[in-house]
C-alpha cells in the first residue's frame, strides 16, 4: 500500500447536517439487472446509496475507515452490516456480492493501489453482478488547483501526492476506466461537470461514472 488513507474523521464536524441519503439515478436504473440482493459498498461514507438500497430490501455490507461515518451510518440505518477497514486490504468474499459500489472513493489513492482494488472487485464479484464506480475526471478543477499548491507533489499520470499527510489523489479519463474494465460489459459510462451544492461551500466537480457487468470468470 502506498501512503496513508485519507482521514475523514478529521474532516467530520459534529454539527454537520446529515447528508441526504439519495440513490444515484443511474444506479437505480440498473438495479433490475442485479442477479440478487447482496451489496458491498467500499467507502460507504454516510450511506448515500446504501441506506436507500437497504430500505429497498438489499443486504448491505459497508466498509469504511472513518469511525465517525460508520457511527452515523449505524444511527441512520441499524440494519447495515458495517466493517471498519482500509479497502486496500479488505478481502472481498468470493461470489457473494451482486453489486459492488465504490462511489467517490477510488480517486483517494495512488493509481497502483486503485488498480489493485479494481482487481479485487473484478475477481470476486459474482458472475452477472454489477460494479458501480464514481471517480474524479481530468476536468475536475481540483487537478489544476492542487497542482499549483506546494503541499502537493505532481507524480505524472495525473496523480498528486500530499506531502504533509502522505495521501494521494488521482484523476482519470473515460478510456482509462474502460481499459480497467475491458473484460466487463459496459452498461453505462458518463462524464459530468457540475456545481456540487451538497457542502457549505459549493464547488465544481468533474466526475466519471461507470456501471459494468461481469460476464466471464
Ligand atoms: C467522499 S466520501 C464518499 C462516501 C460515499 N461513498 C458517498 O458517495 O457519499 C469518501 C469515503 O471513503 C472513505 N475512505 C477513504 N479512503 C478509505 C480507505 N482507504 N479505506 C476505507 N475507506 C476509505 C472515507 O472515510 C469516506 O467515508
Amino acid at each position: 500500500m502506498i501512503g496513508s488513507p485519507v482521514d475523514y474523521d478529521k474532516k467530520f464536524k459534529e454539527n454537520l447536517p446529515i447528508q441526504l441519503a439519495k440513490l444515484d439515478w443511474d444506479l437505480k436504473k440498473y438495479l433490475k439487472l442485479l442477479p440478487g440482493k447482496e451489496v458491498l459498498d467500499l467507502g460507504i461514507g454516510q450511506g448515500r446509496n446504501s441506506i436507500p438500497l437497504a430500505k429497498l430490501g438489499y443486504n448491505i455490507t459497508g466498509v469504511d475507515f472513518s469511525y465517525k461515518n460508520l457511527e452515523r451510518c449505524k444511527e441512520l440505518c441499524p440494519e447495515l452490516n458495517l466493517v471498519r477497514a482500509d479497502i486496500r486490504n479488505f478481502e472481498i468474499e468470493k461470489d457473494k456480492y451482486d453489486l459492488i459500489s465504490s462511489r467517490c472513493v477510488l480517486h483517494f489513492f495512488h493509481k497502483e493501489d486503485m488498480y489493485k482494488i479494481i482487481d479485487n472487485i473484478k475477481k470476486n464479484l459474482k458472475i452477472n453482478g454489477l460494479v458501480y464506480i464514481y471517480v474524479f475526471s481530468l476536468e475536475d478543477p481540483k487537478l489544476q488547483k492542487l497542482t499549483n499548491l506546494n503541499t502537493f507533489e505532481v507524480l505524472g499520470n495525473n496523480i498528486l501526492h500530499n506531502v504533509i499527510n502522505d495521501t494521494f489523489v488521482s484523476f482519470f479519463t473515460k478510456n482509462e476506466i474502460l481499459d480497467l474494465f475491458s473484460d466487463f460489459k459496459t452498461i453505462s459510462i458518463s462524464e459530468e461537470y457540475f456545481l456540487d451544492q451538497g457542502n457549505n461551500t459549493p464547488y465544481y466537480s468533474g466526475i466519471i461514472k461507470y456501471t459494468g457487468q461481469k460476464i466471464t470468470n
